[in-house]
């Protein structure tokens, strides 16, 4: 299909070439996102095809990302494309987790099963080509952690420079290593994520760098799949519920992109609803869908789930659409409720990242509340892998945890380690205890 830049806000309409490296419309300021001149469209051929490219060896019909091409902007320069084999995220059901959030049946797309072990993969391999049709040689992104260390990946896989910047002491080890592994050139700012992404996008322009955060309407293109791949995994019978963390909410609004592109070619016939779920301590979307009113930003955002510390999210006015559209609701969630949550998560045989639970945290609040039914089908998107921030578990299981405020986490559903001595019979007497 066709695809050219178009200005998000409707009123505006303003329309610019697919090759303009550019993150926001030039007559109004507002976001831009990517808009499909309907060519020839074969929708249950195209189902047939993508079920078929899962047996093909090709590249690019491997990738759980360019298997969809047909609903992305590239256009045959798909073989130009860079692949790290994205995407193929498994869809678990979780008894044990249902259970915990009062439902009879709970699913976990979970994408932390990607190559850098976040769903930040799908846009990564959509916005890099997208750097390289733009013959740039420098990428650069500003990061809680994931989106770095996606990043990272892939610009090194393309053989182009990656900048990183990160807000100093405030994202967790595991993605930083990645990123130093993957050979970005890392900046640890003292500001927080919102403060840099502000500084990065002056410096973006000034020096020609072609930037990679959500604003980039190609990251959120590929991060599209996510619910293209999952809804081609349930045969295309959509569920009641789609439940996500909200940080920059750049993947709220390429969830309900995404959705509205399959209704508009008929492979679904009804629009999910999207919960998304924000931490307590940085949760302006939350605040603003209860109160109405203008976008208050939080200029102080705080919460252990370093991935969504963000006050001023960047793609609220595309959420809001899709909010809007997809009749959802947003919640917010406490430190402990994130932490116990996630805890269960882990006991499912399944485990994420801090963020990722308040997934499921979210859905136990929206069931008491009576938002979400008993016997609704639920989907929850576990953003990022267990291993992406180990600390956190250390804490929580050995009791050590604190929230921001400095009070301690229950370790409810703890796992201390138990020190033994090198003994068969006090190691027998400690098991049998
Ligand atoms: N979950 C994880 C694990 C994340 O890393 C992020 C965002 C989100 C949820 C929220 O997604 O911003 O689209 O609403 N991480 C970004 C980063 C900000 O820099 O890695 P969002």
């Amino acid at each position: 299909m066709l695809a050219e830049l178009a200005c998000f806000k409707q009123k505006c309409g303003a329309r610019f070439p697919i090759d303009e490296p550019i993150y926001n419309c030039r007559t109004c300021g507002a976001l831009l996102e990517v808009s499909f001149r309907n060519g020839h469209i074969n929708a249950e051929q195209w189902k047939k095809t993508w079920r078929e490219r899962r047996t093909s060896n090709e590249v690019y019909d491997q990738s759980g990302v360019w298997r969809y091409r047909e609903l992305l902007p590239f256009d045959g320069y798909h073989l130009q494309a860079v692949s790290l084999r994205e995407g193929n995220t498994p869809l678990l059901s979780a008894p044990r987790a249902a259970e915990y959030a009062s439902l009879q049946h709970l699913t976990f797309k979970h994408q932390g099963f990607n190559p850098t072990g976040s769903f930040k993969d799908n846009g990564m391999t959509c916005g890099v080509t997208q750097a390289i049709r733009l013959g740039k040689k420098r990428v650069a992104c500003v990061s809680t952690g994931n989106t770095s260390a996606s990043m990272a990946a892939y610009a090194s896989a393309a053989g182009l420079d990656s900048i990183v910047f990160i807000p100093h002491g405030n994202i967790s080890y595991g993605k930083l290593a990645q990123a130093l592994e993957y050979g970005a050139r890392t900046l640890q700012v003292e500001a927080n994520f919102d403060q840099i992404l502000a500084l990065v996008r002056v410096l973006a322009e000034r020096l020609g760098i072609y930037l990679l955060n959500s604003i980039n309407p190609f990251r959120i293109e590929g991060q599209k799949t996510i619910i293209f791949e999952m809804m081609d995994q349930r045969d295309w019978i959509p569920p009641d519920w789609i439940v996500l963390p909200g940080g920059n909410l750049g993947n709220t609004s390429a969830f309900g992109k995404a959705l509205r592109e399959l209704r508009d070619i008929g492979l679904i016939s009804e629009i999910p609803r999207l919960a998304v779920i924000q931490a307590e301590g940085a949760s302006p979307f939350y605040e603003f869908m209860r109160n109405g009113g203008t976008f208050q930003s939080q200029p102080d955002p705080h919460t252990l789930a370093t991935a969504i510390k963000i006050g001023d999210p960047v793609s609220w006015p595309k959420a809001f659409q899709e909010i809007e559209v997809s009749k959802g609701v947003v919640e917010k969630v406490s430190e402990q409720e994130i932490a116990d949550a996630k805890a269960i998560i882990g006991r499912c045989g399944i485990g994420c990242e801090p963020a990722s639970a308040a997934t499921l945290a979210g859905i136990k609040k929206l069931t008491e509340a009576g938002v979400i039914g008993e016997t609704d089908d639920v989907i929850a998107v576990l953003t990022g892998n267990v291993l992406k921030d180990p600390d956190y578990i250390y804490q929580y299981h050995t009791g050590q945890l604190k929230d921001p405020e400095g009070r301690n986490i229950d370790a409810r559903f703890g796992n201390k380690p138990i020190v033994a001595p090198n003994d068969a019979d006090a190691i027998a007497r400690i098991l049998e205890s």
